[in-house]
C-alpha cells in the first residue's frame, strides 16, 4: 500500500487529530498541522510538523491535499491564507455546513474544493465519510480525495451537496449518541447498585461486542433485537418503556431534525 502524499492539515482538534491519526497508520509522508493551541504540539512526530498559522508553513512546502478541519465559524478568518495552494492543491472541506460554494468564495472561485463529512472512528480507521466534489475538482483529484477519506474507513460518493446536511445529522454526530447510550447505560449499572468497575466494563463491552455482532451479522439491526427480544422477557419490559408514546423514537427524530438544521444554519 503507498504512503499518503504531502498534505496540510488546517486544524488539530477532535476531528482533524483523528483523521491524522487514521492517516499515520497508512503511512504518512509529510503533514503539516496549523493550529494555534498548546494542545496541538502533542499531534507531531515522524513525518508531522505543528506550526501555530499559516505563516508558519515552512517555505516550498508543496501539499497536494489541504484539509480545512477548523470549526465553521473559524473559516472566513482562517481560509483566505490557504488560497495560494488553489493552483496545486486540492482542499477537503470537513467544516459541518459549509457548502462548496462558501468555501469556494474564501478560497477563490477556481479552488478544488471536495466537502465531506467523516466522523471521529477515522482515529482508528473505522469512519465513515460522504463526500461530494466541486466543479473545479479533476478525476485525479477526486481519486486523490477518495484515497485520503478511504485511509480514514469507509467513503461514499453523493452528487446532492444537501444531502450532507442530514449526513451530518447521522454519521457525523453519530457517534456521541452512541457514546451517551453507553454512559447511560453505565449510570444505571451504578444505580442499581452494580461494582463501578462492572458498571463500566458491563456499559463499554455491550456496545462494543453489539457493534461487532452488527459488522460480522448479515442480518438487519431489527433482526439482532428481535433475537435479544423474548416475548414476555425482560428485554421486552425495557423496550416497551423505551417505545412508550414515541419515547426513544420521538425524541431521537426531533435530535436529527435539529442536527440537521443546525448545519443549515451553519451554511450562512
Ligand atoms: N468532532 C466531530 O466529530 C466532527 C465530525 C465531522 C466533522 N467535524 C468538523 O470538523 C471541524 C473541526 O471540529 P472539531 O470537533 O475537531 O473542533 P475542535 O476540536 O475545536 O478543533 C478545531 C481546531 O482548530 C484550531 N484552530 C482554531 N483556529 C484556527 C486557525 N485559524 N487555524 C488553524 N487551526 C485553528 C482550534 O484551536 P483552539 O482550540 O485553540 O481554538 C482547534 O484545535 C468542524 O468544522 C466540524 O464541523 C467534526
Amino acid at each position: 500500500m503507498s504512503i499518503l502524499p504531502a498534505l496540510l492539515l488546517v486544524g488539530g482538534g477532535r476531528m482533524g487529530s483523528a483523521m491524522l491519526a487514521g492517516w499515520r497508520e497508512r503511512g504518512l509522508s509529510q503533514v503539516v498541522v496549523v493550529d494555534p493551541s498548546a494542545e496541538a504540539q502533542k499531534l507531531a512526530g515522524v513525518g508531522v510538523q505543528v506550526v501555530a498559522d499559516a505563516a508558519g508553513i515552512p517555505a516550498g512546502f508543496t501539499p497536494e491535499a489541504v484539509i480545512l478541519a477548523v470549526k465553521p465559524q473559524m473559516a472566513a478568518a482562517a481560509l483566505p491564507a490557504y488560497a495560494r495552494f488553489a493552483g496545486q492543491a486540492l482542499f477537503i472541506s470537513i467544516m459541518a455546513g459549509k457548502t462548496l460554494r462558501t468555501v469556494g468564495q474564501m478560497l477563490g472561485v477556481r479552488a478544488p474544493v471536495v466537502r465531506a463529512m467523516p466522523n471521529t472512528p477515522a482515529a482508528v480507521r473505522q469512519g465513515i465519510t460522504v463526500a461530494v466534489a466541486g466543479h473545479q475538482v479533476s478525476p485525479r483529484q477526486k481519486m486523490l480525495a477518495d484515497s485520503l477519506l478511504c485511509a480514514i474507513g469507509s467513503t461514499e460518493w453523493v452528487e446532492d451537496e444537501d444531502l450532507l446536511d442530514p449526513v451530518t445529522a447521522i454519521s457525523g454526530g453519530g457517534p456521541a449518541y452512541v457514546f451517551l447510550l453507553v454512559e447511560l447505560l453505565e449510570r444505571e449499572a451504578l444505580a442499581q447498585g452494580i461494582p463501578a468497575a462492572l458498571a463500566r466494563q458491563l456499559a463499554r463491552q455491550t456496545v462494543i461486542g453489539s457493534a461487532a455482532l452488527l459488522a460480522a451479522s448479515d442480518e438487519d439491526a431489527s433482526a439482532l433485537r428481535l433475537a435479544v427480544t423474548s416475548p414476555g422477557g425482560t428485554t421486552e419490559q425495557a423496550l416497551v418503556v423505551l417505545r412508550a408514546d414515541g419515547a426513544w423514537p420521538d425524541t431521537f427524530s426531533a435530535a436529527i431534525q435539529a442536527a440537521t438544521q443546525r448545519s443549515r444554519e451553519l451554511s450562512a
